[in-house]
């Protein structure tokens, strides 16, 4: 795989992408000391995310794991959000904390949070560690953002086209021929 031949722009690099991960885990640590805490990463795009930052956060933590429908093969969300792989714990007396890879339209975290919520967990917030301009689409509120990025389809450390670049540790932007491909 010649990277140079598909990139079109690198958009966040390894080194930023670590310190920004560092930080978040100790806001998170420092907010959630003496508490329950229960990470869930949302497969397939925030397991790389959610590897890093549970390694700096510095609390006696449980994780779990969910899947979720989102693009398919497209790069558009299709607005149906549908549960693939559920929760193995209960969530009663934990604090969740939802470990997303991006925020685009909003629809999968709304659909997970309020989902979450209903289970009766003591509360449930979010860490995404990116997010796409919310104009005009669903409004979620989010705890810890990582980096606020311009509305382009991005991928690599964890996000996808296709299924496709997830291992690469920073993320990009792909020249459009490869779409087209
Ligand atoms: P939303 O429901 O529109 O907020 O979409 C969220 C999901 O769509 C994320 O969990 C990603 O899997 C996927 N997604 C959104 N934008 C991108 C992107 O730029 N690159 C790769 N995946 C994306
Ligand atoms: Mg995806």
């Amino acid at each position: 795989m010649d990277l140079d031949k598909i990139t079109k722009e690198i958009m966040i690099d390894e080194e930023t992408i670590i310190s920004k991960v560092k930080e978040l885990g100790k806001q998170i640590t420092n907010d959630y000391l003496d508490k329950e805490v229960l990470l869930v990463c949302v497969l397939n795009g925030a397991s790389m995310f959610m590897s890093d930052l549970m390694k700096e956060i510095k609390l006696p933590l449980e994780i779990d794991f969910m899947a979720v429908s989102s693009y398919g093969l497209s790069t558009k969300s299709s607005g149906v959000v549908k549960i693939i792989k559920d929760l193995d714990k209960t969530v009663e007396d934990k604090h969740i904390i939802i470990v997303e890879d991006i925020i685009d339209s909003g629809l999968t975290l709304s659909y997970l949070l309020e989902n979450l919520k209903s289970r009766g967990p003591k509360s449930v917030e979010i860490c995404t560690l990116l997010s796409k301009p919310s104009g005009g689409k669903t409004h979620v509120d989010t705890k810890y953002v990582g980096f606020d990025i311009k509305d382009e389809f991005v991928v690599g450390y964890g996000l996808d086209y296709a299924e496709k670049y997830r291992n690469i540790p920073y993320i990009f932007i792909l020249k459009e021929e490869i779409y087209k491909a």
